[in-house]
């Protein structure tokens, strides 16, 4: 998405944060990786909805947009934060999970992402992060819905995430979240199942 999001001029965004100062140590923080387009945006909608964010980033050091309490820290520091993780990053990129496999073993793991193209690889990307990281509880969700109308609230086109997962409470936790969002969750089964 080449458009301006509010977190890059920081007008609509700028009066959040985590209803709880100590947000690392409540059960409602969702860790992000990933401050990209969708990760902003996803942080931007939870936090709207009173969840906590904690961002584990390659950069952790830079500083970060206006959003009070919202904190930019390492991928292993902002992993430990958090039971469930919000994986906005291209799959082109998932090989930097193999380091930290540690921090993220029996973590719900939620692939958000996209292909360019159908059927560009022969597994689908969350079957391909499930083998990159097998200690984590795969989740696919969210994919279906833009960066755009998160942050706008314009959701009435794409209210819905489908949801699948081969870990039953895993993806239970995932549809709990997604209807605190506001969103409506659609159970599509196990990831194998495409
Ligand atoms: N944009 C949308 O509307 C949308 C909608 C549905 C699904 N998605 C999916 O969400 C994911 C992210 O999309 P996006 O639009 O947010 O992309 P993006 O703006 O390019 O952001 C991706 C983020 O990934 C991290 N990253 C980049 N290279 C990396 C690497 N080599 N290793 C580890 N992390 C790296 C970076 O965060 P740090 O610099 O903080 O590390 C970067 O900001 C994709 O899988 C996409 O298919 C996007």
């Amino acid at each position: 998405m080449g458009s301006r999001l509010l977190w890059d001029n920081g007008t609509n965004c700028s009066n959040l944060m985590p209803l709880s100062s100590d947000f690392a140590e409540k059960e409602r923080s969702i860790c992000i990786f990933g401050t990209g387009d969708f990760g902003r945006s996803l942080g931007f909608k939870l936090l709207q909805c009173g969840f906590s964010v904690i961002y584990g980033s390659r950069n952790p050091t830079l500083p970060f947009a206006a959003t009070k309490g919202v904190k930019r820290l390492s991928h292993t520091e902002a992993a430990e934060k958090s039971s469930v993780i919000l994986l906005a990053v291209h799959r082109d990129h998932y090989s930097f999970l193999t380091k930290i496999t540690d921090v993220l073993e029996g973590k719900i793991l939620v692939d958000v992402s996209n292909n360019l193209k159908i059927n560009q690889y022969s597994e689908s990307n969350a079957e391909y992060l499930a083998q990159t990281v097998p200690g984590a509880k795969v989740v696919k969700a969210f994919n279906t819905v833009s960066a755009w109308a998160l942050q706008t609230g314009t959701l009435d086109a794409s209210r819905q995430v489908f949801v699948c997962s081969d870990d039953r409470e895993a993806k239970g936790t995932v549809i709990d979240i997604v209807c605190a969002m506001g969103l409506s969750p659609q159970d599509q089964g196990i990831t194998g199942g495409r």
